[in-house]
C-alpha cells in the first residue's frame, strides 16, 4: 500500500508552500484519479512521492507498506516499485533510449541484463506501443514528438514492471489512436500485475473510459477537497471546478 499522510510540501529553497496537508491511501490493485485546476500541486505531489530534490516535504509522511520512504533516494524509491510517467519527460542527449532502459533494468534487478534478450523483448514491447524500433537507438526523448515521449514512458513501464504507477497527464498531447494504444497497454499491464496500483493525474475523463477508476479526487489549494467515483470526473467536465461544490 502507498500512503500519503498529511503531507506538506514546499519548493526547496523558497517559501512557496504547495501541498498543505494532503492525505491519500492507495491499496494494491486500486486505480485512483487526481484532477484539479492548473498549478494546484498535482505534479508537485507526483515528484514529491518520487523524491525529486526540488520538492521538500516539511511535514507528514509517505509510506510504502507502512514504512516511510522519505529518507530514500529516487533510485531507492524506484527499487521499491515506484514509477512516474512524467508530464514532461526529461531529454538526455548522448544517452540512448536502450542504454537508459537497460541500465535501469540492471539496477532494479541487480543483475546484468543480456543484450540480445533485452533487444528482443524491447522490439516486442515497442511493437505493442506502436513505436518505431529505431527510437531505441536515439538519445532519450531527444527530438521525440509529444506523443512519442508519452509512449516511451509506457515502454519504460513495460520494461521495469513497477508496482506503484503514477501517470502525470499521460493523455495530454496524444491523438485518439495513441490514447487508445497507451491505455490498452496500461490495462494489459494491470491485468497481468494484479498487485499493481495506478494513480492517474488528468484533466479529462476520456482516459477513464479505458482505465476505470475506483476513486476520483479533486486536488485544490494543496489538499484533496472532494472524493468520489467516476461521476465526479464527469461532473468536473460538465460544470468546471467552480461549478462543483469543492470546499476550500
Ligand atoms: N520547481 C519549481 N519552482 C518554482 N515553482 C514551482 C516549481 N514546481 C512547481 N512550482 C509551482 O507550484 C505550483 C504547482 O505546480 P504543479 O506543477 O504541481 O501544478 P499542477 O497541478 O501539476 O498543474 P498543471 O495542471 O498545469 O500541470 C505552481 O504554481 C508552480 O508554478
Ligand atoms: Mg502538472
Amino acid at each position: 500500500m502507498l500512503e500519503i499522510k498529511n503531507v506538506y510540501c514546499s519548493i526547496t529553497d523558497s517559501n512557496l508552500n504547495i501541498l498543505k496537508g494532503l492525505s491519500l491511501k492507495i491499496k494494491e490493485g486500486e486505480t485512483h484519479v487526481i484532477m484539479g485546476p492548473n498549478g494546484t500541486g498535482k505534479s508537485t505531489l507526483a515528484k514529491a512521492i518520487m523524491g525529486h530534490y526540488k520538492y521538500s516535504i516539511t511535514k507528514g509522511d509517505i509510506l510504502i507498506d507502512k514504512k516511510s520512504i522519505l529518507n530514500l533516494t529516487v533510485d531507492e524509491r524506484a527499487k521499491k516499485g515506484l514509477y512516474l510517467c512524467m508530464q514532461d519527460p526529461t531529454v538526455i542527449e548522448g544517452v540512448s533510449n536502450s542504454e537508459f532502459l537497460r541500465t535501469a533494468l540492471s539496477s532494479k534487478t541487480g543483475t546484468k541484463v543480456n543484450l540480445y534478450s533485452f533487444i528482443t523483448d524491447m522490439e516486442k514491447a515497442m511493437k505493442e506501443v506502436e513505436l518505431d524500433s529505431n527510437m531505441l537507438h536515439r538519445s532519450l526523448n531527444m527530438g521525440f514528438s509529444g506523443g512519442e515521449k508519452k509512449k516511451n514512458e509506457i515502454l519504460g513501464l513495460k520494461v521495469l514492471k513497477p508496482k506503484y504507477i503514477i501517470l502525470d497527464e499521460i493523455d495530454s498531447g496524444l491523438d485518439v489512436d495513441s490514447l487508445r494504444i497507451v491505455c490498452k497497454n496500461i490495462k494489459q499491464y494491470m491485468k497481468e500485475n494484479k498487485d499493481a496500483s495506478l494513480l492517474i493525474i488528468t484533466h479529462y475523463p476520456r482516459i477513464l473510459e479505458y482505465l476505470k477508476p475506483d476513486y476520483v479526487h479533486i486536488l485544490k489549494d494543496g489538499k484533496i477537497r472532494k472524493s468520489g467515483d467516476i461521476s465526479l470526473a464527469l461532473e468536473v467536465e460538465k460544470e468546471g471546478y467552480t461549478g462543483i461544490n469543492v470546499m476550500s
